[in-house]
């Protein structure tokens, strides 16, 4: 059930150049379904800025009621995000989308999980799902550089972890289908999320395979309403467009026009 919570500050922290992560305790964690749903954050108590941010929940803690997000500190309302405090309180709404079927892949098979920039924190909850069901997780993230690199030591615990960076100060020079190319074929599936161009050189490089991709499209209400996140489907789909917030924002690869 999507719920409006009051939710509170347990940590804030800063991982890597303008990377935070925060963690929120309140009862909208015992609603959370899936890894790769969102939360629609109000970052402050006046009418400015108007709109929610949509933000990746990254970890699920149940008992402690606890969910972990990380952000890039980029705009104003991100920007305003990072100064909360422990203790202080965060309108946020939630959970949202449809996210990551773990059902999709079974005990003992392999799953590649590839992430782009602030497209990763989706995938940690992801891998930390199929990992414990016995699924064989190959991470590959992709980073601009060395400075904004965060969580690697975290995925590294769940499963074998490529780093790469566009400017090849940490792990690969290049992109992630640079590392890609080198990995075991017989995957059963792929889950990725990242931006437009990464996904669709990911989709194309594992075409034929099942694959689900996380899109990261621009955002209104976050609950299906106001037709700011539609995207164009392909012929795969009888829908002529869907809409990021509620029927994604993962889809099976070859739904949505890239
Ligand atoms: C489903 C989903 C999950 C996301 N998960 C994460 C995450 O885990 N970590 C993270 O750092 N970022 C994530 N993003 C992107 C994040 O929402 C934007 O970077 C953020 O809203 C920008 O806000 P701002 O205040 O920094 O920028 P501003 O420029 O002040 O934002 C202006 C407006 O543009 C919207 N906007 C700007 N960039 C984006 C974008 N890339 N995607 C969607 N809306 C945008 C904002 O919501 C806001 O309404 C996610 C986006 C979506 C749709
Ligand atoms: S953001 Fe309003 S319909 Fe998706």
């Amino acid at each position: 059930m999507i719920m409006q919570d009051r939710m509170t500050v347990t940590s804030q922290q800063q991982l890597a150049k303008a990377i935070f992560e925060i963690k929120l305790s309140g009862k909208l964690v015992g609603e959370i379904t899936s890894p790769g749903q969102f939360v629609h954050i109000r970052v402050s108590d006046s009418f400015e800025p108007l709109l929610r941010r949509p933000i990746s929940i990254a970890s699920i803690n149940r008992e402690a009621g606890e969910m972990t997000l990380i952000y890039r500190a980029e705009g104003r309302g991100t920007s305003l995000l990072s100064q909360k405090r422990v203790g202080d309180e965060v309108d946020v709404l939630g959970p949202l989308g449809n996210g990551f079927s773990v059902d999709e892949t079974a005990a003992g098979e392999t799953a590649i999980l590839i992430g782009g920039g602030i497209g990763v924190p989706p995938l940690y909850e992801l891998s930390k799902q199929l990992t414990a069901k016995g699924v064989n997780c190959i991470h590959v993230l992709g980073f601009q550089s060395d400075d904004v690199v965060f969580y690697e030591e975290e995925f590294k615990a769940l499963g074998e972890t490529y780093i790469v960076t566009v400017d090849g100060s940490k792990g690969t020079k290049g992109f992630v289908t640079n590392v890609m190319t080198e990995l075991p074929t017989e995957l059963a599936t792929y889950y990725s999320c990242g931006p437009m161009p990464m996904l669709d050189a990911v989709q194309k490089m594992y075409e034929g395979k099942k694959g689900f991709l996380s899109f990261e499209q621009r955002m209104g209400c976050g609950i299906g309403a106001c037709f700011a996140c539609v995207c164009q489907t392909t012929e795969e789909t009888d829908k002529a467009y869907i809409k990021v917030c509620s029927d994604g924002p993962v889809f099976p690869a070859g739904v949505v026009a890239i």
